[in-house]
């Protein structure tokens, strides 16, 4: 049986009709730039991440870039951000013109480690930009501590962590700025791109949005330069349609990583990390679990509300994730390798001073994780069949 990584149309279709009138409306409106429908959808997440400001942008990348010029940061500057990422996180540093200082990562949250990033600060250091990488918030106590202590703005890379929470508190509206993506494989998928650029300072907020559309207020009258950085109405309405139903989808998602955690735990050589102690483990030789592990599980914090946009596995051993995915994918299995490249090796990238140092835990991870299907409609009998090539791997 085919088992697709993600099946968009399961989801969507379910609401065409509602879809399709959210569509009628903006066509009759006549109002295809911001408006009403992006001001209630904006209202709407703010409410929802629990902060005062939501910005409707372009895209998740254009949030990050929007909340570096709102900042200030620009040449001469750094900002302290993950290598183990999605491109953006570090690209949009280097076009608002500064220098990303790249960390190591934990190897068992996938996140930031923040020991590390203390060790990175400079003088030149204008903001922290953590990632909550799968759906799983970062450190965030360890973050925010930095970041008083050396009063640096953060900026939470929540693309993939809209309504993930840390210690109960939503991400997004810990640091100076969140940032979520709707891009289509997103726990809130939308129709194309977009994003939300959140904060709780006002005038933050104001000069955002006031970048958002070219810096000028009033109309051709620009204090800054901005960009065009707005949210479409039309992905604003439909995704308005879908936003009822986020929890819901959430909750499908939990589920769906709870089977797979039970099931693939009582597996021989799987392991499964509980975290229990709270802290990020970065020490790349070690592999926590048995000496006989082969597959190391995906663990939440306990304190964490995980809203697993990715379950994904690592692979011990040279090679052993590739023949994975290779036995999954002739399965027709659809499988992802977030990320293959640690950003501190991209080519892009290689001018980067941070570049030069080595980042094991980064470094494992590319060449260890594999991401299998998790979508909220994945039915218990394509996880059974996800969980018997994973047996067979293992026995093989
Ligand atoms: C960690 C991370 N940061 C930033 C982005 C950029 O978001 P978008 O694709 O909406 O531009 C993504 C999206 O894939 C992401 O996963």
């Amino acid at each position: 049986m085919a088992v697709p990584l993600l099946d968009l149309n399961i989801q969507n279709l379910a609401l065409e009709g509602e879809l399709q009138n959210a569509f009628g409306r903006v066509l009759r409106s006549g109002q295809f730039i911001l408006g009403a429908e992006v001001q209630n959808f904006e209202a709407k997440i703010a409410e929802l991440a629990g902060v005062k400001h939501a910005i409707g942008v372009s895209s998740g990348t254009d949030g990050i870039l929007l909340a570096l010029m709102a900042l200030g940061v620009g040449p001469g500057d750094e900002v302290i951000c993950p290598s183990f990422t999605f491109f953006a996180t570090a690209g949009c540093v280097s076009r608002a013109g500064a220098t990303p200082v790249f960390t190591d990562s934990c190897l068992y949250c996938f996140n930031m480690d923040v020991e590390d990033a203390a060790r990175k600060v400079s003088p030149r250091t204008k903001a922290i930009l953590p990632v909550h990488l799968f759906g799983q918030p970062a450190e965030m106590d360890a973050v925010m501590a930095l970041a008083r202590e050396k009063k640096i703005p953060v900026i939470e890379d929540a693309a993939q962590s809209m309504g993930a929470t840390y210690k109960g508190r939503q991400v997004g509206g810990m640091g100076t700025f969140g940032m979520f993506s709707l891009f289509p494989s997103k726990n809130l998928g939308g129709f194309g791109d977009g994003g939300i650029l959140v904060t709780n300072d006002d005038d933050l907020a104001g000069r955002a949005r006031m970048l958002r559309a070219h810096g000028a207020k009033p109309k051709y009258y620009h204090k800054y330069v901005g960009g065009n950085f707005r949210l479409d109405p039309l992905q604003a309405a439909l995704l308005s349609v879908k936003l009822p139903h986020y929890a819901e989808y959430t909750e499908k998602r939990r589920a769906n990583a709870a089977y797979y955690t039970q099931k693939l735990a009582a597996l021989p050589g799987v392991a499964k990390s509980s975290l229990a102690d709270s802290r990020c483990h970065t020490d790349a030789s070690a592999t926590r679990g048995p000496a006989s592990a082969k597959i190391v599980l995906p663990a939440p914090y306990a304190e964490n509300g995980h809203i697993w946009n990715q379950y994904t596995l690592r692979v011990l051993g040279a090679g052993r994730r590739d023949a994975l995915k290779a036995l999954l994918t002739e399965r027709k299995i659809g499988t992802e390798i977030y990320y293959p490249v640690p950003m501190h090796k991209q080519e892009c990238f290689a001018d980067v001073p941070s570049s030069r140092n080595a980042l094991p835990c980064a470094e494992r991870l590319s060449s260890e994780c594999l991401s299998v299907p998790i979508f909220p409609e994945l039915t218990r009998t394509q996880q059974e069949e996800v969980i018997g090539a994973v047996a067979d791997f293992l026995r093989g």
